[in-house]
């Protein structure tokens, strides 16, 4: 608080102005173009990706994709741009390049899904996860890849993957749960028994068979918290269960602590932030390619209880997400790089046959208290 609300007055009508200045109000028209030019007059390549505001500049990561079918094989790997505006892009190069080596988890030929990336303050280093399928292995191996770098663009260093969480109980574990596990008594051949009887039951069998060779993760992003504390959410339990787990301190392994969220829901594609207090997590159910319509839920905690609030999209196209599927959110910043209170929701519009060529949608966020609305 000041202690002279003039002079407060005066600082709030400033920043407004600054950032007024900064970024119109008016959405540009890339947006939601077909085709977004970088500046050297390409389509951007960073589909499925996030932001990374650092020293000024945002970075955008996003995957390389290729032309044709076998496009969403990966071929080069991670892409970066940088921009101070949010609609003219430098494209920085490829900061995690796939591999000829054979024997390498990236090589030339895996998939490389939905990389963010993230600053870690107290080692000083970039942090980039990202969903990982292994070469000849189509969408089976669901492992969380990561990797890291000493600069903001690269080249990042290839750690290794996981499945996440290995033996660990889930926040909220349930006695029943516990003792399915402890008994084992759910054997691989029977998850895809005929007694299965529901999408609730499946997710659980998943999440039981996987528990001690550690949890599926697919469709993925990170959310830095205000405290720091780093997490990992991801589709998990074969895309029916979300999972969110705490990172440890240097963002590059797992803490133990997660929970499951939207047991046997069958939803994918998530974006998580926290404004103002409360944490919102927007995601899209599980069509491949084709888009479908996106449900937004609120919470307290990020932990939970999560409370679904519907389709955060209105107007024509609100059942498909306007023809896309989120990908990330973030704040728009101010000239002095304060994050300010206006959002965007950033979104892919996929076209399986030529995914490279895949269109952004980029929405600015608009709240009514707790919710979030999305319009064209
Ligand atoms: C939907 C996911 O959101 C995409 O990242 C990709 O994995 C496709 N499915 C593949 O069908």
């Amino acid at each position: 608080m000041h202690e002279r609300p003039f002079v407060g007055i005066v600082l709030f009508l400033w920043s407004t102005l600054v950032s007024a200045v900064v970024f119109a109000s008016q959405a540009p028209e890339a947006w939601n173009a077909a085709q977004w030019p970088d500046t050297s007059g390409e389509h951007i390549n960073a589909h499925g990706g996030g932001i990374l505001f650092h020293d000024g500049v945002y970075h955008w990561f996003g995957e390389h994709k290729g032309s044709g079918r076998g496009g969403s094989l990966a071929r080069v790997g991670v892409r970066v741009y940088t921009s101070t505006d949010l609609e003219h892009w430098t494209d920085a190069g490829v900061a995690l390049a796939v591999t000829d080596d054979p024997l390498s988890e990236i090589r030339a030929g895996c998939r490389i899904e939905r990389p963010k990336v993230i600053f870690n303050e107290k080692t000083d280093r970039f942090v980039m996860w990202f969903h990982l399928e292994l070469a000849g292995h189509g969408y089976n191996a669901a492992r969380a890849g990561v990797a890291v770098a000493d600069s903001v663009h690269g080249p990042y260093e290839y750690i290794g993957s996981v499945r996440p969480n290995p033996g660990r109980e889930p926040i909220g574990l349930s006695d029943a749960m516990r003792r399915r596990i402890r008994e084992r008594a759910f054997s691989e051949s029977r998850v895809e028994g005929d007694w299965v009887q529901s999408e609730r039951v499946t997710a659980r069998n998943f999440f039981v068979r996987q528990f001690y060779g550690g949890q599926m993760a697919r469709d993925q992003t990170l959310f830095v918290d205000d405290d720091g504390t780093a997490y990992h959410i991801f589709a998990s339990e074969s895309n029916r269960t979300l999972h969110i787990a705490e990172l440890d301190e240097t963002y590059t392994g797992h803490t133990g602590r997660y929970v499951r969220v939207f047991e046997g829901a069958s939803r994918e594609a998530p974006v998580l932030f926290n404004r103002n207090g409360v944490y919102h997590l927007i995601t899209s159910g599980c069509t491949g390619w084709a888009p479908n319509a996106a449900e937004h839920a609120t919470a307290e905690s990020i932990w939970g209880p999560w409370t679904v609030r519907g389709n955060p999209c209105e107007g024509n196209g609100a059942e498909t997400t306007f023809g896309s599927q989120g990908t990330f959110a973030f704040p728009i910043r101010d000239a002095q790089g304060a994050p300010t209170d206006r959002w965007v929701f950033m979104a892919d519009r996929w076209k399986p046959d030529a995914l490279g060529r895949s269109a952004y949608l980029w929405l600015e966020i608009a709240f009514e208290g707790d919710r979030v609305i999305l319009r064209e």
